[in-house]
């Protein structure tokens, strides 16, 4: 068969482009024949066609490059993100608001049959719980909305961004994504630990201990590579009937989590 999952000649964005996953994600869409424009804060990336230095905190440039990439937009790969320990306000800006400036700038341009794509994460799976406070920002009309949105509810975002920006990623995926369906497929995968330049960030905020102790069922962390695989398979036009949905790409955490194999208080430091 060839191109099966037909990205041969689309068009795609990919954030994040410069490290990690999002490198990962590009270079392997690139391989796969896509024409491929990159979007990060830092610079390069070698395996795109274009690439864009932007700070997803900054809704101004943002739409300075939305312009710049012009055009058709059949698939965008929402993938960079700041870790646990940076300030929960900042971490909110750039994994929640500018992914959805972003988000909402390119629809315009995505034809019917097109899909976007979020790196949440494992961290956001509890996102029904707090539905209700998802949906009323999911909700705010624009960034700086959001933002002050954000600045409003700071009880809830000071305890634990990271964790609270991935359920808002969770909750507007579910939200967009059913609004939209008919034209957009939008969904996220939950990636577990993945040995990316991120993850020194994790050990440094939840201790050595946690990830020591952190239940790995398929005896591991995952590589950048395994979670470009799959949101590039989420993204395919062959995934055509999978829409606002948050798929884990854990290695099995939450299937022990969620039948009781695993316990999670255990895993917490001792109040
Ligand atoms: N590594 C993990 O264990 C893990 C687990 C679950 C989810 N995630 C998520 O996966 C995604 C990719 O992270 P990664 O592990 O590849 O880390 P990474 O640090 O290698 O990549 C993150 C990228 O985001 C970019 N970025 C940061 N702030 C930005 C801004 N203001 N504007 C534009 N770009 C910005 C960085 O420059 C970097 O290239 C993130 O959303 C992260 O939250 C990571």
């Amino acid at each position: 068969m060839q191109d099966p999952l037909q990205f041969e000649g689309k068009r795609v964005v990919v954030t994040g482009a410069a490290s990690g996953m999002g490198a990962a994600t590009a270079a392997l869409l690139s391989d796969l024949g896509a024409e491929v424009h990159g979007v990060d804060i830092a610079t390069g990336s070698a395996s795109v066609a274009s690439f864009y230095q932007c700070d997803l905190s900054d809704p101004a440039q943002i739409d300075a490059t939305v312009a710049a990439i012009g055009g058709r937009v059949d698939s965008l790969f929402n993938c960079a993100g700041l870790p646990t320990t940076a300030p929960g306000q900042k971490i909110m800006v750039v994994n929640y608001l500018g992914h959805r400036h972003l988000t909402e700038a390119l629809l315009p341009s995505m034809p019917t049959g097109s899909s976007i794509g979020f790196i949440s994460s494992v961290a956001g799976m509890g996102w029904q719980g707090n539905a209700e406070l998802l949906l009323e920002l999911a909700a705010t009309k624009d960034f700086a909305a959001g933002q002050a949105w954000c600045e409003a509810h700071d009880d809830a975002i000071a305890l634990n961004g990271y964790g609270f920006s991935k359920e808002a990623i969770n909750a507007y995926v579910s939200w967009r994504g059913y609004q939209l369906a008919t034209q957009v497929r939008i969904n996220s995968i939950q990636p577990g630990p993945t040995d990316t330049p991120m993850m020194p960030s994790f050990v440094e905020s939840m201790g050595e201990d946690f990830f020591a102790k952190f239940p790995k069922p398929v005896g591991r962390n995952s590589r950048a590579d395994e979670q470009a695989w799959a949101i590039v398979m989420l993204n395919s036009p062959r995934s055509s009937y999978t829409a606002a949905t948050n798929v884990f790409t854990d290695g099995g955490f939450t299937g022990g989590l969620f039948t009781g194999s695993i316990d999670f208080a255990s895993l917490m430091p001792p109040a």
